[in-house]
């Protein structure tokens, strides 16, 4: 069934964007190669999207699973693939291997494992843990596993990782201890290193090493809280829903679900075709807005499953049919989450699927 499809709600991703996010980090880190962050749908935006438009950009890609290394796959990209929770069963191993997968190994019990496995020699990351107590090994585990993989037949290539906790913050002298027992548990191993996310790429050069893992900045995001040291990073998504109806208000009229909110003066009420159900988020306070014909509307009333309303009484031009961005270069996507009480990274991956995705390429 044909339908006309101008009215559908879209997140537009600009390619341009992400290969200009591409060009800055390189800039930053010149000497490490790249790897492109890209689980959860790469942060929202589609990984088919960003991987193909990135697979002759950078020099490999990470997912947090096999099934999403799997899914990578599909996709026609030949570049190396990083699994950064590793395997979960011994049986994983050889969909790595088939698949050429590249795991890192987080803990002894999986270093066990790969003593039962007979297959083709697989890469992997070995991942010390420097301090943030989530995946990793301690040094003396991390020196054990790392002699057991080194002497065994079924591995190739042994490269070492470990992932930072407070990079964000430059006053935090954490990062700089995390970057220094690395550094003292790699020391003799002589093998390739990877330490760095955004925050690590944009404020500490000593962590950029062989190997760098940004995600969030490749989305034009920022990690840092300072606006004014973002490097020039531009924004890959914007969210727009389109005007579906207009409502007058008299004075006293209250609006949407629990009638929380009453007119104070007659009022012009857009209706957006966008709500909580694509991923937009109920608790946005009051000083919430989108943004139509480049003017702010004010969110008024209670955010919806399928719609949201705006005060469009300032903007002549909010007719039935006009966009309205929710997110993009304004508001952008930090505004929107503080108004969540989140992050960015949280907004990116709630976008529900219900979105399409649409290539946007300014050249
Ligand atoms: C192990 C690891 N490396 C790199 C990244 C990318 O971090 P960021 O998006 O802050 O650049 C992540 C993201 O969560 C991660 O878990």
């Amino acid at each position: 069934m044909d339908i006309n499809t101008s009215w559908k709600n879209r997140a537009l991703i600009d390619v341009s964007a992400l290969r200009d996010n591409i060009k800055t980090i390189r800039s930053l880190a010149s000497k490490s190669g790249l790897i492109a962050v890209v689980k959860a749908n790469a942060y929202g935006h589609d990984m088919q999207v960003v991987v193909r438009e990135l697979s002759s950009q950078v020099d490999g890609f990470a997912v947090a699973s096999i099934e999403e290394g799997l899914s990578l796959r599909e996709i026609d990209s030949k570049l190396p693939v990083m699994i950064l929770s590793g395997f979960c069963d011994p049986s994983q191993l050889t969909s790595c291997a088939s698949h050429q997968l590249d795991p890192v190994i987080h803990s002894l019990h999986q270093v066990d494992w790969i003593k039962d496995y007979t297959g083709r020699p697989l890469d992997v990351w070995l991942k010390f843990n420097s301090g943030m107590n989530r995946l990793g090994m301690g040094h003396d585990d991390f020196i054990q596993a790392y002699r057991k993989l080194e002497a065994s037949p079924h591995i190739a290539d042994i490269r070492l990782m470990s992932h930072f906790a407070i990079a964000e913050d430059l006053k935090d002298e954490f990062t700089r201890k995390q970057i220094s027992e690395f550094n003292h548990a790699a020391m003799g191993l002589e093998r390739e290193k990877s330490l760095a996310n955004s925050a690590g790429i944009m404020c500490w050069p000593d962590s950029h090493f062989e190997w760098v893992r940004p995600g969030l900045m490749l989305y034009g995001i920022s990690p840092l809280e300072d606006e004014t040291t973002n490097y020039g990073l531009k924004p890959v998504m914007e969210l727009q829903a389109k005007i579906i109806s207009l409502q007058s208000l008299e004075q006293g009229d209250a609006l949407g679900y629990g009638r929380t909110y009453t007119a104070t003066r007659p009022m012009r009420i857009a209706n957006l075709g966008i709500g909580y159900g694509d991923g937009y988020f109920r608790i946005v306070p009051d000083s919430a807005y989108v943004m139509i014909s480049n003017q702010k509307a004010p969110i008024v009333g209670r955010i919806s499953m399928d719609s949201m309303t705006v005060d469009v009484g300032n903007i002549e031009n909010a007719r039935i049919g006009e966009s309205a961005v929710l997110w993009g270069v304004s508001p952008t996507v930090d505004q929107v989450a503080d108004w969540a009480g989140t992050n960015a990274y949280e907004v990116m991956c709630k976008l529900s699927t219900r979105v399409p995705r649409e290539i946007r390429d300014s050249g």
